[in-house]
């Protein structure tokens, strides 16, 4: 196996000053992104202010027929203007048409969905069709670049399906890409990546996927370049890690509870520790979202299939659902029960900045309540439907203002801030009884306590 080299890239144009290295205009690619998501967009949208040429291929229908018409599918900030630009400079256009993705381009950027099969393994049927759909089209002059989290393997897997459907054609490089924006703020990381992992075994292809990134990036990033496995690799450890540091800030959220310390103080203390770093060490309802928890399911289903025990991933999975049911049991001792009460919630998005309610922790909370005999009803900035997740016995309020009306308790789940900014004084006086339990240390407790509401945070006194 190849060793893990960083390469730091150099002579990064601004993004709006001409691409020019060693005095030569440096050439926009032609690529082609298959999948319209959170990541295949948003790369899409970004290559193309970068200034390549990008189709960005979508198959459904609904999603694509939004795009052409100039919306987008779902909440991220900036990205509507940034794909409304590169649509006008034509530099990128969408299609359904697969074949698109392949004639004539270069790099062809797969970020199609990956998620869990109910065994907690990852469902490879978005990926695997793509590739049985393209390998008869590749070309070896083409680079295909997984930018989907996959497991250990895939890459090799991908070949193996390109190879049988290749028609004896030279088959293409295959390149290890992952994706680590945060839904949220998905345009600003693009742009500024902490890193880029690139794995693969064709240096020519890898220099190219380098330039890909690199024509437009604002500051400059290291590349990680290394084998396909190990930038798989590097994706799950870093999902399984995050969610391990979130589920310690938990956990001794609840410790300092239970012996009358501010975990918000604790946390800042370790968090100037350049070995700690205090990001993702704040307490909240649990870790979610579209990747933490899939993501982690993998790495422990990978570990088991390589009869190797990954007792910390196991132990931070179990800790979050029981993190969950803790806060449903802190709700209804701030109440005193929760038969009968009428519950406000604050915020159903799994974090400030999206609209993705996939495995955010407010379900299983939200459901805890109501199976406990709570009324809930809930008010988000940004998500305004049950859709699929949610229990049809939660009522979705259009106004802040109608959460605090009768309630019996608030409970804040999501960190938007415009929660900070609402009238806490006056709309105290619509709820019952003036109780909140801010499940994300977002409000200030004395000023909600001068204001008479009865406060409960996590682990603060
Ligand atoms: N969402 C994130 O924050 C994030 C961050 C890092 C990595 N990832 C990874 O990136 C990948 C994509 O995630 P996402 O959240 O963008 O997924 P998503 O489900 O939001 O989007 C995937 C898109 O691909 C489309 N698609 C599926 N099959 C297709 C095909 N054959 N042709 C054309 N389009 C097709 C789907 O219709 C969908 O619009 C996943 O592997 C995920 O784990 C996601």
């Amino acid at each position: 196996m190849k060793p893990i080299h960083e390469t730091e890239s150099s002579e990064i144009p601004a993004s709006d000053s001409k691409p020019v290295a060693n005095g030569q205009l440096l050439p926009g690619v032609n690529v082609a992104v298959i999948g319209a998501g959170f990541v295949g967009l948003v790369s899409a949208a970004g290559f193309a202010e970068f200034g390549h040429s990008v189709v960005c291929i979508e198959k459904d229908q609904e999603r694509l027929e939004l795009l052409r018409s100039g919306k987008i599918p779902f909440y991220e900030p900036e990205l509507a203007e940034l794909i409304e630009r590169n649509v006008k400079n034509k530099k990128l256009s969408f299609s359904d048409n697969l074949n698109e993705a392949v004639v004539g381009q270069k790099v062809i950027f797969v970020a199609v969905g990956t998620p869990s099969l109910e065994s907690g393994r990852t469902d490879l049927g978005a990926l695997d069709e793509v590739a049985a759909s393209l390998s008869h089209l590749l070309t070896s002059e083409q680079i295909l670049v997984l930018k989907s989290t996959v497991p250990l393997g895939s890459a090799q897997r991908i070949r193996e399906i390109i190879k049988t459907h290749c028609n004896g054609n030279r088959p293409p490089a295959v390149i290890s890409n992952p994706e680590f924006l945060r839904e949220g703020s998905a345009v600003f990381d693009f742009f500024n990546p902490e890193r880029v992992v690139i794995g693969g075994d064709d240096t020519d292809a890898i220099d190219t996927v380098i330039h890909v990134h690199k024509l437009g990036m604002l500051k400059p990033a290291p590349f990680v370049v290394t084998t396909n496995e190990t930038a798989e690799m590097i994706k799950y450890a870093s999902n399984a890690y995050l969610a391990t540091k979130i589920g310690f800030a938990n956990e001794l959220a609840g410790l300092c509870d239970s012996v009358e310390v501010n975990v918000m103080e604790v946390v800042r203390g370790m968090g100037m520790d350049s070995r700690i770093g205090s990001e993702f060490l704040n307490p909240g309802p649990g870790w979610g979202g579209s990747c933490l928890p899939k993501d982690i399911k993998e790495y422990i289903g990978m570990a088991k299939a390589s009869q190797q025990q990954m007792l910390i991933a196991d132990a931070v999975l179990k800790a979050n659902v029981r993190h969950h049911q803790m806060i449903v049991e802190k709700t209804e001792k701030l109440l005193g029960g929760l038969k009968g009460k009428v519950v406000g919630v604050l915020g159903l998005a799994f974090k400030a900045g999206t609209s993705d309610m996939r495995s955010s922790p407010t379900i299983p909370i939200i459901n805890g309540l109501v199976q406990a005999g709570a009324n809930v009803r809930a008010f988000d900035p940004i998500v305004k439907e049950r859709g699929e997740y949610l229990p049809a016995e939660l009522e979705i309020v259009a106004d802040s203002d109608e959460v605090f009306a009768g309630a019996d308790c608030l409970l804040l789940l999501t960190e938007w801030q415009d929660f900070q900014l609402l009238d806490w004084a006056n709309l105290g006086s619509t709820m019952k009884t003036r109780k909140i339990f801010d499940a994300r240390n977002l409000l200030p407790p004395e000023l909600l306590r001068r204001h008479g509401y009865e406060y409960a945070g996590m682990g603060q006194i």
